[in-house]
């Protein structure tokens, strides 16, 4: 009983708290944003009253979780919100698209323009589709390779839902116009405040999973995710250091200026590609491939030699998206050396997986799903090559203000 009334309390205080900051707002994205936030702490302090069984509640009695079955909940919602959220994604795209046509599209208002719109679609489909499917997945993923249910279920649910409202927040707040204007860090302060909340929590869930497990190996999947959460986490940390003008507004500056912040900004980009883009969808790759082909992964040697090239070349290739700038040419230079190295551990990573169905290439013919898997093995390795010879100079003074950077993506990221 006690545990009830502290969690009704303490959503109570959330609820009390975002009506305060609403009554106070200065600018309408702010108190459009409050409400909301009101909304999803009116919603948990329901919910939590609802699903309680007060008989019990009042005799002390906590009925035990069945440790011998997965946590998987979270993992069929997960399943049910990608879809979701890639319907919409995909939806604004083809929108985007036509009003690149038919700018009339834009219907004259300012909500649906296309400076608005664009990444509603980045990030509808990069953090809500791709988003979602990385906490359902990583969740499923944890659970079966460590042996052990899901650590820490109510920080859990916090962390899906959460997520769930970062979107909404996200979302909503391009529609609106409020912005920081760094491309797929758009979200001002204190959405970026409640994501490293999330962020954190989630970390705590999968680490907490992974100590209880009971399989001694971590198995490579596992290395994946956990590199995916913690480098998201410094990015978005190091990106995002803002002054609010005010508490009660959206509007704030960033620390870093001039050449510093877009070298700081595409630091942020390129490892957003290469940790949420990559490293989390490896993971998959290195669960599902195996399990869909009932083969074991092709080498398990190479799966370690490639993680750990990916890590450290990732992070020093984001000027290349930085060419011809005021970046100093060492530092261009640097970043194009560092992102044609890193051709070669993405093929490692493309090898393993095709190579894994050795043995069990007749089921691309009779297994719709193996043909998805070889179809975006194949996608990621062609962006792969593609992406370092784009990153040399002479290439992408050609590549840089065309289609080419926008076909490049969609092959990526569609893969
Ligand atoms: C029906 C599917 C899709 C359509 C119709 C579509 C359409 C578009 C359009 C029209 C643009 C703007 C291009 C421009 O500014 O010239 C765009 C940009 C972008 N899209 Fe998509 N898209 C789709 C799916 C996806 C998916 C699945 C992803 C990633 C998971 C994605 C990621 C992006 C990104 C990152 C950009 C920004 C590219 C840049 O700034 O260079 N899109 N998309
Ligand atoms: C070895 C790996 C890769 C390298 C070296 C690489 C390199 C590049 C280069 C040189 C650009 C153009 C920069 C510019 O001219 O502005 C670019 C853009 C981009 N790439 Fe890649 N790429 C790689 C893999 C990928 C993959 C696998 C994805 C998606 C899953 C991806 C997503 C993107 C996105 C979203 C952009 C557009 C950024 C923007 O908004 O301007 N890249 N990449």
């Amino acid at each position: 009983m006690e545990s009830l009334v502290a969690r009704a309390g303490w959503w109570l205080a959330a609820l009390l708290f975002a009506v305060f900051m609403f009554a106070n707002a200065l600018d309408t994205g702010f108190a459009v944003h409050m409400a909301i936030f009101a909304l999803a702490a009116l919603a948990g302090l329901v919910i939590s009253l609802r699903k309680t069984d007060y008989k019990l509640a009042a005799a002390g009695i906590k009925l035990p979780t069945d440790q011998s079955r997965y946590d998987d909940d979270l993992v069929r919602a997960g399943v049910i919100l990608t879809t979701f959220w890639g319907c919409v994604g995909f939806l604004v795209g083809l929108v985007i698209a036509l009003q690149l046509s038919f700018p009339a599209l834009n219907l004259g208002f300012e909500y649906t323009t296309f400076g608005r719109l664009r990444p509603l679609h980045t990030s509808a489909v990069i953090f809500a589709f791709g988003g979602t499917a990385l906490i359902a997945t990583s969740f499923y993923i944890v659970q079966r390779t460590c042996r052990a249910r899901l650590a820490f279920p109510a920080l859990a649910r916090f962390v899906f839902w959460g997520y769930q409202l970062f979107i909404v927040l996200a979302a909503t707040g391009y529609v609106l116009g409020v912005t920081q204007g760094k491309e797929y860090a758009e979200p001002e302060w204190y959405v970026d405040l409640w994501l490293t909340l999330v962020w954190v929590a989630y970390l705590v869930v999968f680490v907490g999973t992974i100590v209880k497990r009971t399989e001694p190996h971590i198995y490579v999947a596992n290395w994946f995710f956990l590199s995916f959460i913690l480098t998201v986490a410094m990015l978005h940390l190091v990106n995002n250091v803002n002054l609010p003008v005010s508490v009660f507004g959206s509007l704030s500056y960033p620390l870093w200026a001039g050449v510093q912040g877009a070298l700081v900004q595409w630091w942020y980009g390129h490892n957003a590609v290469g940790f949420f883009l990559t490293a989390g969808f490896l993971a998959m790759m290195y669960y599902f491939v195996p399990k869909q082909a009932e083969r074991p992964v092709y080498s398990y040697r190479l799966s370690i030699v490639h993680f750990w090239a990916l890590i450290f070349l990732y992070i020093w290739a984001g000027p290349h998206h930085l060419h011809y700038t005021a970046l100093p040419d060492w530092a261009q230079t640097l970043g194009m050396v560092f992102s044609v190295m890193l051709w070669m551990p993405s093929w490692g990573g493309m090898i393993n997986g095709l190579m894994t169905l050795n043995g069990a290439w007749d089921k691309v013919r009779t297994d719709p799903i193996i043909r998805m898997m070889v179809m975006s093995i194949a996608f990621y390795g062609m962006s792969t090559f593609e992406g370092p010879m784009m990153s040399i100079k002479s290439v992408n003074s050609l590549s840089h203000y065309t289609d080419w950077t926008i076909g490049h993506v969609h092959s990526g990221a569609l893969g």
